[in-house]
């Protein structure tokens, strides 16, 4: 069965064309960076025109790169929610449009649960049950997984997700936008334990998290040490990326720990930090347990993972209905 993906929740227009759930012939992404770059983060309206500009070019080289007809796709899935609503819409009717007009199949995909379905479109993936880590610039849950439909929702951030502290924090630096990549890139050549930013844990047995407390201290040390050189920032940059690694892998290590699970999988834009990746599998081996994540382009938002999770929908006969709506936030 060949599946056409597409997501369109936040920031990127995306398709991708997936046959039987796990083999991606193409992935295309269009990224509206460069246009909300200036302003520092996402600006909803213009990224909801972006969207309409992007969507039918981009779902061609889709079609285009997978060398196949369109009379080849068998079913039709894009992102329902979470995400910004205007943006969401619009890969949304897209998608039910051609689904409807080709009489196809729909599915209308949860962003969250496609974001741990990029781990099963690697050739290595964790079997279950495992503990997931969808860690993005919106959300930041920790799930118990137990099969392709079993999500337990064990934890989620009170406050920033971590990748929104990422992106504040560059912010604060004036090193740009997203701030993700750019602080990893900046960390690399100073000592992560040279500043002692807190770490917020919460109640004893909590699989929640909180990074605005790790945030406003990096805030107030930029203040009171007056930061302003490469170097002092690059120095912060390294402490705080530390700071809110220890907590993650800390979490996530101890949820494993109580589901006893030996696989840990992480997904969503900041799994896309190597070295997060390095530090918590290092952690997570000496207590016998092994970290999966994708590779770099399955880790932020992509259409690849929406078709792979639309795919079991379609197969399963969970599809959505010409009066289906998006949702911007998950219902929990
Ligand atoms: O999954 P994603 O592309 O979009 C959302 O659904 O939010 O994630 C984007 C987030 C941004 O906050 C960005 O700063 C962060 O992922 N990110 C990173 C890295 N690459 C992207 N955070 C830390 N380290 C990175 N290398
Ligand atoms: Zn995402």
């Amino acid at each position: 069965m060949i599946v056409l993906g597409i997501e369109s929740s936040c920031d990127e227009t995306a398709a991708a064309i997936v046959q039987d759930g796990t083999k991606i012939l193409s992935s295309v992404v269009a990224s509206q960076i460069e246009v909300h770059h200036k302003y520092g983060g996402v600006v909803p309206e213009l990224a909801s025109r972006m969207h309409i500009e992007a969507i039918t070019p981009v779902v061609d080289e889709a079609v285009q790169k997978a060398a196949i007809n369109i009379e080849d796709i068998d079913g039709v899935a894009a992102t329902r929610g979470p995400g910004l609503i205007g943006a969401l819409l619009v890969g949304f009717c897209f998608a039910k449009s051609f689904a409807w007009a080709r009489q196809l199949p729909f599915a209308g995909v949860n962003h969250l649960e496609a974001h741990i379905y990029s781990l099963f479109l690697m050739d290595n993936k964790p079997k279950f049950p495992f503990i997931a880590l969808v860690v993005s610039g919106g959300h930041t849950n920790i799930y118990h997984v137990t099969s392709y439909d079993n999500f337990e929702l064990l934890g989620q951030t009170r406050d920033d997700a971590a990748g929104e502290a990422f992106d504040k924090v560059a912010k604060m630096l004036g090193i740009g936008y997203p701030g993700g990549p750019i602080i990893e890139t900046l960390a690399k050549t100073k000592n992560p334990d040279a500043i002692m930013f807190p770490r917020t844990l919460l109640e004893k047995g909590s699989f929640d998290f909180s990074f605005s407390g790790i945030k406003s201290s990096v805030a107030r040390y930029i203040h009171d040490k007056n930061i302003t050189t490469k170097d002092e920032k690059a120095q912060v940059a390294a402490s705080f990326q530390e700071a809110v690694i220890d907590v993650l892998s800390q979490k996530l290590i101890n949820a494993a720990q109580h589901k006893k699970c030996l696989r840990i999988g992480i997904a969503g834009g900041v799994s896309a930090n190597q070295t997060f990746v390095k530090k918590l599998s290092k952690r997570a081996k000496s207590k016998n347990i092994k970290v999966f994540s994708p590779p770099v382009e399955l880790c932020g938002d992509n259409a690849a993972m929406i078709a792979a999770r639309g795919y079991t929908m379609i197969q399963q006969g969970s599809l959505c209905a010409l009066d289906h709506d998006v949702f911007s936030r998950t219902k929990t």
